[in-house]
């Protein structure tokens, strides 16, 4: 492997630091690197041609008073497939919070779960505010850019997908109505469009946008909410985008004190808002489900009469108001897949009756799924969905879900060994919806080391075709992204 060093950034993290969240999956790296030439055990397919990123959450320094995972900066990890070779790039997102600690040496932001006037800095972001935009929660890419956003909305940082080289902020000529960007913006690659969504704390609207294949803001409409919510995911179809309005949103009484706790209302459904792509507030269907909060989708595609939406059912959502099993660090019971028992789920949304039906698809826990692009607002069979740790927020199994079969393929990691959010890259001149890789980023604690697995989607259960070595172990994060070189 050759590796050259590009920077090393300052950190003031104790070195017997006992966080659950800065130490093993998550112990964080504050170096960047690029490296090529990379050691293979196995092989790297030669009709592999594209980059696979991820956005990981990376603490560099102490909190003002408590840290949550969610708030670390955002570090990028890229490596970049073509010809059977490999390189890769890992970089901090140059935000605004970051090189403002950077140059103070120390925290200046208030944590998620800390009271706002914590804060040391004069302004902040997101829909709570007072926070630093860490830009940290997913990565896409639109036009050529990589874009890393923030799940409390944020502005979207670009990057090149490649070298990760920073390209500033992307601002489409406008504001979005001062309300930044949501966690998980959707690229149609069909359209070259690009969905997002965005709130303020107190909106009673949702904002829900379109910015074209040139770049252009086509379509912005304030959509009426039951009031206010903070939705994390969206999708959509050829023709209709889904947005969510959650049964679990921020407890009054708190709000009034100041802070930000989620409570679950239980018989308050969960409410979906169908919009055209392109269409009006007039034009909103409004379909209600059984109550819960949706942390991700998978896909949605049209079936006749009907818009049908897969995703994953919380039948715990109440754990993001609070629990705690470790009172040195409370709080993060919430963050495992275990705990929340999010399982796999499918809507159907009736155009011409109004009515929803719904069902579990999966009765084992599963989130964070991935599809072939190729498929995305389009029917699809087969997601690939991350197997969580128990009592944490990591990964360390993939499944292979076969949604027309009602099958399911697991991978299970090693001990001590955690995987990332695993896209489906599709082969040159793939034939089929499973046919090409999934691609995870291998963090192994026991050995302190990292590589990238190149599994094949048709049977991921058999292992690696290629494991890749890294400059460096690598933390845990949550999103990332499959994109093809064209
Ligand atoms: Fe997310």
């Amino acid at each position: 492997m050759k590796v050259q060093t590009v920077a090393t950034y300052r950190s003031d993290l104790p070195v017997d630091d006992d966080h659950p969240y800065r130490t093993g999956a998550w112990r964080p790296q504050h170096t960047e690197y690029d490296a090529w030439d990379l050691d293979v055990i196995g092989k790297i397919p030669e009709d592999l041609t594209g980059t696979y990123l991820r956005n990981t959450e990376t603490a560099v320094f102490q909190p003002i008073k408590r840290y949550h995972p969610f708030e670390g900066d955002a570090m990028i990890h890229s490596i970049t497939f073509g010809g059977g070779e490999a390189r890769y790039a890992n970089r901090f997102v140059k935000t605004e919070g970051f090189l403002a600690e950077q140059q103070a040496g120390r925290a200046l932001w208030a944590g998620i779960a800390e009271h706002p006037s914590n804060a040391i800095a004069e302004h902040g972001w997101g829909a709570r505010g007072m926070l630093k935009d860490a830009a940290s929660t997913d990565v896409i890419v639109h036009r050529g850019e990589a874009l890393a956003s923030y799940y409390q909305c944020g502005e979207l940082y670009r990057l090149d997908p490649v070298t990760l080289e920073d390209r500033s902020v992307s601002k489409w000529g406008i504001e979005y109505s001062g309300r930044g960007v949501a966690a998980h913006p959707k690229v149609d690659p069909h359209t070259g469009e690009l969905l997002f969504f965005n709130y303020l704390r107190d909106d009673l609207n949702l904002g829900y946008g379109v910015i074209d294949a040139d770049g252009e803001l086509s379509t912005y409409v304030e959509v009426p909410f039951p009031g206010p919510r903070q939705p994390h995911d969206m999708a959509f179809t050829e023709n209709w985008t889904i947005l969510n309005a959650p049964s679990l949103y921020w407890n009054v009484e708190a709000r009034a004190a100041g802070y930000f706790v989620n409570t679950f209302h239980e018989d308050e459904p969960l409410r979906f808002a169908l919009i055209p792509r392109h269409g009006s507030a007039a034009e909103v269907r409004w379909f209600e489900a059984d109550p819960t909060f949706i942390l991700h989708l998978t896909n949605a595609y049209e079936d006749g009469d009907e818009v049908v939406l897969d995703g994953f059912f919380e039948h715990n959502p109440g754990v993001w108001g609070g629990g705690s099993s470790n009172p040195k660090y409370p709080g993060f019971d919430a963050l495992a897949i275990e705990a929340m028992d999010a399982r796999a789920h499918r809507w159907r949304f009736n155009l011409r009756t109004g009515q929803t039906t719904e069902a579990p698809t999966s009765e084992r826990c599963s989130e964070f799924s991935m599809i072939n692009g190729q498929h995305a607002g389009r029917r699809h069979r087969y997601s690939y969905n991350a197997l969580g740790v128990p009592g944490m927020f990591a990964f360390n199994g993939l499944l292979k879900h076969d949604l027309d079969a009602g099958t399911e393929e697991v991978l299970e990691a090693p001990p001590g060994v955690f995987l990332s959010e695993a896209p489906m890259a599709p082969r040159d001149n793939s034939t089929a919806e499973d046919d090409g890789y999934l691609l995870t980023f291998v963090s192994d604690v026991p050995n302190d080391r990292s590589e990238c697995w190149v599994l094949d989607a048709s049977c991921p259960s058999d292992g690696p075709l290629a494991r890749i070595s890294l400059p460096e172990r690598i933390s845990s994060g949550t999103h990332s992204t499959w994109a093809p070189a064209t």
